[in-house]
């Protein structure tokens, strides 16, 4: 998909969202349409800080750690550099947790409430390099999205 196609989908994602105060529904919906909206992904969705620590969300894919801690992981450095991962090949990563030993490539995205990070999205593919430069800033605006919508939830 190029970043026109994650501009739709951003906009679908708000209508999917906006206006229902649920949060566990509404990450579960917006994992269920990145699962068909993407082709070649093994894993889509959420963890969310709870006292310091990523616990496992609403998510689409095979079963996946259920903690993570800051720093660990492709899922724990995007939380303590604050900063979005995309990695082309998680085996040359040092850290790696392998939940699905398929994985190969994967995006991480922190997301933010009042500047923190509450939480992050993880998208995994079992193809090496599955993620260009537009699914890193499409996943961005995706998140974005969700922030902004979520934003009494989170
Ligand atoms: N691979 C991730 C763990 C989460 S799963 O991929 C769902 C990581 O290294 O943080």
């Amino acid at each position: 998909m190029d970043i026109k196609d994650y501009k739709l989908l951003s906009e679908q994602l708000s209508a999917l969202v906006h206006g229902v105060p649920h949060l566990t529904a509404n990450l579960a919906n917006a994992s269920a349409l990145l699962w068909s909206a993407l082709e070649n992904i093994n894993w889509a969705g959420f963890y969310l800080m709870e006292d310091g620590i990523l616990v496992l969300g609403p998510f689409q894919g095979k079963p996946a750690c259920i903690e993570i801690r800051p720093g660990r992981g492709v899922c724990g450095t995007a939380v303590e550099r604050d900063e979005t991962q995309s990695v082309p090949n998680v085996l040359e990563f040092p850290g790696h947790i392998a939940c699905d030993a398929a994985s190969r490539s994967e995006v991480v995205v922190p997301l933010h409430k009042s500047g923190l990070v509450v939480g992050v999205l993880d998208v995994d593919s079992a193809r090496v390099g599955r993620f260009s430069e537009d699914d890193r800033q499409g996943l961005e605006l995706f998140a974005r999205t969700l922030e902004a919508e979520l934003e009494e939830l989170l």
